[in-house]
């Protein structure tokens, strides 16, 4: 017996196969069904139990080594039949591989994203196609307002009024009914308006809109969070100034400018002469809405804010036309690479 276990190893330790049928045809000459193995096991089951338990021990052994070679064999010579080439021909050449770049609204996204994230805010998403009250009633907007009119807003169905988001405010009242104050959020999102395309405008833009909701929220609160927000994004040295304005959700209600970094103030054709770049709008959350999504206005407040995006990538990269941004031209994506 030993010496059969033996020769088996030995003449097998010789054999090396240069394609996968050669593997296969071992396979079948050592563990096939009238294999070198089997006749071994066949054999030794006529043996008294006291050598039994020694010659288990080495066919097993002698039997298991065999099949590891033969796998090893296999996943060898597979690999030359997917190349369909027995050997690897290193000198052909790669494939010119060209890696995208992040699309600058992603890039812009992103940083405001993690600038307030800094600042304890998290990140709540909505639907694109919202209803009336979403949108425009539960933000305190008046019947008759002319965000509502037919030549702003893409309607889907009229009466109830389905219709695309026209800003992203719509994502701040369905955290107000979801969550559980305080809360601090910030919805990034692609809004609708029907506008004529221009370098200026376009009926499909991104947002970035925010709400803090707690106990003592003050416009001095607003006012820092918007200066911090304003240097992190535009360098240290960034000066802010709020104007007032009017939202029907916020009141008070003001809009943010930021010192024109091309004419250093001076006044260009950039900021219109005036040496400031109108950037976002903010005010102190209207106690009516509030209590419109079931928050006692008397014990809390709030701020929000809202930015468009394709006006923040304008300014930072300054892009002029709008449309740029939409068209996905490579030559001017190509120009990305670096953030
Ligand atoms: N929702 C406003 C817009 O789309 C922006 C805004 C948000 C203004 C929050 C004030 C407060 O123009």
């Amino acid at each position: 017996m030993d010496k059969k276990i033996l020769e088996i190893q030995e003449t097998f330790s010789q054999l090396s196969p240069k394609k996968l049928s050669e593997v296969e045809k071992i396979r079948i000459e050592y563990l096939g069904r009238n294999g070198y193995l089997t006749k071994l096991f066949e054999e030794f089951k006529e043996l008294s139990p006291e050598f039994k338990k020694e010659y288990g021990k080495k066919i097993n052994d002698l039997k298991n080594l065999i099949t590891e070679k033969i796998n090893s064999w296999k996943l060898l010579h597979e690999k030359d039949v997917n190349n369909k080439t027995e050997k690897l021909d290193l000198s052909l050449e790669e494939y010119p591989i060209n890696s995208g770049t992040r699309h600058p609204i992603s890039i812009i996204k992103n940083e405001i994203v993690e600038i307030f994230k800094y600042l304890g805010y998290s990140i709540y998403e909505g639907p694109e196609i919202e209803d009336d009250w979403h949108v425009f009633s539960a933000l305190n907007f008046p019947e008759e307002h002319p965000a509502r009119d037919m030549q702003d807003t893409f309607f889907i169905e009229k009466k109830p009024d389905i219709l695309l988001r026209t800003h992203t405010s719509s994502v701040q009242v369905r955290s107000m009914e979801q969550e559980k104050l305080p809360i601090r959020i910030i919805c990034p999102g692609r809004v609708f308006r029907n506008e004529a395309i221009s370098a200026r405008a376009h009926c499909i833009f991104h947002q970035i809109e925010g709400l803090y909701i707690d106990k003592n929220v003050s416009f001095a609160d607003l006012k820092q969070t918007l200066l911090y927000f304003a240097k992190e994004m535009f360098g240290a040295e960034t000066k802010i100034r709020l104007r007032p304005s009017f939202f029907p959700f916020t009141e008070p209600s003001a809009e943010m400018d930021v010192n024109c970094k091309l004419c250093g103030g001076k006044g260009c054709s950039v900021c219109k002469y005036t040496g400031w770049l109108e950037v976002l709008g903010c005010g102190m959350v209207d106690p009516n809405v509030l209590e419109l999504n079931g928050i006692n206005s008397k014990t809390f407040s709030g701020f929000a804010f809202g930015m468009g995006l394709e006006r923040i990538a304008m300014l930072k990269f300054q892009v002029r036309d709008l449309r740029l941004y939409f068209e996905n031209d490579v030559r001017f994506l190509k120009q990305f690479k670096n953030y």
